[in-house]
């Protein structure tokens, strides 16, 4: 029997708190071929409020809330019906929503603040409010919070809910989530108190590559509103204002988010003072997003290093924190460093993520010091988040393996890929991937979560179609999608990281505002949309993005037809499509035997080649993006620039002068030659990667390009041979050294978990699997069986289902295993020459092996 599965309201679970007052209701279908039809009922208290009738279509994805208008705090049940090939009806299958406080008004309780001015050189403990109230019993009870800082909320000594670092990291100039928590299990008849602890987080605590401080503001502040709802429907609202005690005396003497936290155990907070009412100009609204939460858990072995420190060993890199017991008398010291990586003596090396290393103010310090307490000790971190699978520990006691875990937090998407194969490294490559992807979603995409922990627009361009066939990143993206469009500037450019960390300084001057439109970093505005829009066949990821890719283009558009800064001079007759202004990053990080950077030329003058190819490319898709959305005026300007600057650049740019791979991959990866000049470029790239002996020559933009580009011209044999390259530098290296996560740059010498090199993973994905959603419930299905590897398989929880193919070499036969969800179809081309379009259901084939090439 047909039944659908899976229900999500605006991709997520039976969400509390939602500000979309049109949710979009996703179901997948399970059990049965097709749907045919569809019903969906919603009721509010009951009561009807949304009734579809059986509607004939076989959608299941984006259905847009048509029923009564949907007001605050309203809970929603919706069921659905699915009918299958033979209009026979399946089951309902239910599922619930809660909307937020949709507007201002609803919002009674003033913002509230420790009672202190503070000093933007000093740093401070965590500041703890608190309000006593009498209860009764609840029919329900809903806690709606906020802060200029990060918080935690206690309930009568339980905490509330299970929601890492919120609100969260946004522009707190121009916008703050709140968050809402059933709470009604932990009201108590009688006496109740609420405390809510709130940290500097990234409002005011250490944040970016240098470790700035009080970037968004000098005073961490709270909002919370609790409101309880009897039996007999009278309700009561706690909401912070007047009459909160306040004090910073308790144990947290100081928390922040990258450096760490000192706690002394043997304090307890006092509430002695009143917390002051203050202001803060955002209404704070609904992230609708996955939060943080408490992932993986890890124990350590327990050696020592050559110097003979005790050293924890959690055996894999991870982005979290720690929850430990120890035994100890009153007043004891414990320290904790925590490091991703050991340096060649065997001692914990700061300095690959540090800034400023060996100096006081080094960033980050990933440091905790405890003073204990007189016998039983109990600490877990609360307001920091590190990057580590070391830690020494030093002080007065030590810790046996029992004493201590290492928690992984992250956002909490649900992993939709799993791959295996007979290639242990190439198995290990990708779990390397999947854990640099949970070391770095932390409600924003970071490069590292080590020494600048910034959301880098290029890393995350690079990493998004890995990723979402890896982890499900549709809310997680559509939210840093808005975090983008808040930093875009008044004249449409996009800068480097976003939410702002006060990232960089070269010469005093801040240089990522001049980085701001850099080519593969800024394009991240046209790429993260249309990779998102490409494996969840949603138009509104595009329609809601439209006004800040338009602008983007059409900002990268005023570089051409000029010469910046050290510009090299091009022929009139091109100029007029050549991107020659403005700084970037280029390539990025090409191993050094291939290129070495350089100040001048790569950070202070324009990088012609990638920014013509960039804007060629972005004006190819905003070309289609405007068709599918009928913005027919737009789509000439955009044709114009894809034509212009592909020709201008097959000109200018080609035959490419150098060995460097990613200058082939490039204008090949983005179609911007024709016939022969396509294959004459290919040719070279074949030339220098043989001449390299298969290693990898390629830096950050190209990295994800240059697999898919070999399959592309028919050459999938060497990109085998490329991806299964042991020597340096290549992944399996990092691999064969023992790298639990993905490498900065090839020869590991900067941060360890880095995902964009990691990238590569959506090739193994697409190719050697051969797993690709093509169109609305419709996927094509190409594994290109290859290199060393015996069997492989991929299994990608797709918006319309879980897909898998999976091959074996038997013999002189490759035997096919492809599994296609109800409600889709899926397009089927093996090597051998089998071509097939099926239906939901398991299928297998057998074809005489053939080697790829
Ligand atoms: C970051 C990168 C980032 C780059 C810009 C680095 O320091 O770690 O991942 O994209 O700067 O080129």
């Amino acid at each position: 029997m047909l039944t659908a599965t899976r229900l999500r309201t605006d991709y997520l679970t039976d969400p509390i708190g939602l500000g979309n007052p049109r949710p979009r209701l996703f179901w997948t279908c399970d059990g049965g071929t097709a749907q045919t039809a569809y019903r969906i009922v919603a009721t509010r208290d009951g009561d009807s409020v949304w009734d579809t009738g059986k509607v004939s279509s076989s959608k299941m994805t984006g259905h847009e809330w048509s029923g009564s208008v949907l007001l605050s705090r309203d809970r929603v049940k919706w069921r659905v019906q699915v009918w299958d090939e033979d209009d026979r009806p399946g089951g309902w299958a239910s599922a619930t929503f809660e909307m937020g406080l949709l507007h201002a008004r609803d919002w009674e309780a003033t913002w509230i603040t420790g009672d202190y001015t503070p000093n933007k050189k000093h740093r401070y403990p965590v500041d703890q409010f608190r309000r006593s109230f009498q209860g009764r019993q609840v029919a329900s009870a809903r806690l709606y919070v906020t802060a200029c800082g990060v918080y935690d909320a206690h309930l009568n000594g339980a905490r509330v809910g299970d929601v890492i670092l919120a609100p969260g990291f946004t522009d707190y100039h121009s916008r703050l989530y709140y968050q809402a928590y059933d709470v009604t299990d932990l009201i108590t008849d009688g006496a109740n108190t609420i405390e809510i602890a709130v940290a500097e987080g990234w409002y005011r605590g250490s944040i970016g590559a240098l470790g700035a401080r009080n970037v968004y503001g000098t005073q961490t502040k709270l909002l919370a509103q609790l409101e309880l709802t009897y039996a007999d429907g009278n309700r009561d609202i706690i909401s912070t204002g007047n009459g909160w005690g306040w004090s910073d005396d308790g144990p947290l003497r100081f928390a922040d988010l990258k450096d760490g936290e000192r706690v002394d155990l043997n304090r307890e907070p006092s509430y002695r003072g009143a917390a002051r009412e203050t202001a803060f100009s955002l209404v704070p609204t609904a992230a609708d997003n996955v939060t943080p939460r408490e992932k993986e858990r890890f124990t350590p072995t327990v050696s020592r290093t050559p110097s003979g420190v005790q050293l924890l060993d959690f055996g894999q890199n991870i982005a979290g924190y720690v929850e430990l017991t120890a035994q100890a008398c009153r007043g004891q010291q414990l320290r904790l460093q925590f490091a991703e990586h050991l340096d060649a003596e065997g001692e914990l090396d700061m300095a690959a993520i540090q800034v400023r290393a060996g100096k006081p103010n080094a960033s980050p310090q990933q440091r905790i010091d405890l003073t204990l307490a007189e016998g039983h000790n109990s600490y877990k971190t609360r307001f920091a988040v590190f990057g580590f699978r070391y830690a020494i520990v030093t002080g007065d006691i030590e810790l046996a393996t029992k004493d201590i875990t290492a928690i992984a937090v992250y956002s909490d998407m649900a992993q939709t890929g799993r791959f295996t194969s007979s290639h242990p490294l190439v198995n290990q490559l990708v779990q390397n991937t999947l854990w640099s992807m949970k070391g770095n979603f932390l409600d924003v995409p970071t490069d590292c979560p080590t020494r600048e922990r910034a959301p880098w627009t290029g890393d995350a361009q690079i990493f998004t179609r890995t990723g979402t066939f890896l982890m499900d990143t549709a809310a997680f993206m559509r939210k840093w999608l808005r975090d983008l469009e808040d930093r875009q500037m008044p004249d449409g450019r996009v800068p480097c990281v976003a939410p702002d960390t006060h990232n960089n300084e070269v010469f005093g001057m801040d240089q990522l505002k001049a980085m701001a439109g850099a080519a593969g970093w800024a394009d991240a505005a046209v790429l993260v949309p249309w990779q998102l829009y490409e494996l969840y066949r949603d138009e509104t990821i595009l329609r809601d993005s439209y006004d800040m890719m338009k602008r983007h283009v059409e900002f990268q558009i005023t570089r051409t037809n000029r010469t910046g800064l050290f510009g090299k001079r091009f022929p009139k007759a091109d100029r007029k499509y050549i991107s020659n202004v403005g700084q970037a990053f280029g390539e990025w990080l090409e191993p050094t035997d291939v290129y070495k950077q350089s100040v001048l030329k790569d950070l202070i003058a324009p990088h012609p080649e990638e920014a013509t190819a960039y804007l060629a490319f972005t004006s190819r898709i905003m070309a289609d993006v405007a068709r599918l959305l009928g913005r027919e005026e737009d789509i000439p300007l955009f044709e114009e620039y894809a034509r212009g600057c592909a020709e201008a650049y097959a000109r200018q740019f080609t035959p490419v002068d150098s060995n460097r791979q990613s200058k082939m991959v490039r204008p090949l990866a983005f179609g911007l030659l024709d016939g022969q000049t396509a294959d004459e470029t290919f040719a070279k790239l074949v030339a220098a990667i043989e001449a390299r002996d298969y290693r990898v020559g390629t830096g950050f933009l190209s990295t994800p390009l240059i697999l898919p580009v070999l399959s592309k011209w028919g050459r999938t044999d060497i990109a085998y041979r490329m991806l299964e390259n042991e020597a340096e530098p290549g992944w399996l290296f990092q691999v064969r050294s023992g790298a639990t996560t993905v490498w900065e740059n090839w020869d590991g010498t900067a941060s360890r978990n880095h995902y964009s090199p990691g990238s590569v993973c959506q090739w193994i994905f697409e190719t050697v699997c051969g797993v690709d959603l093509t169109g609305e419930q419709e996927f094509t299905i190409a594994p290109q069986p290859g290199g060393t590897l015996t069997h492989a398989s991929f299994s990608y929880d797709s918006i319309y289902g879980t897909v898998t193919s999976a091959w074996r070499r038997e013999g002189d036969h490759t035997a096919y295993e492809i599994s296609v969800p109800s409600n889709t179809i899926a397009h089927i081309r093996l090597s051998g020459g089998t071509v097939a379009t099926v239906g939901a259901g398991t299928w297998t084939y057998r074809e005489a092996s053939t080697r790829a090439r």
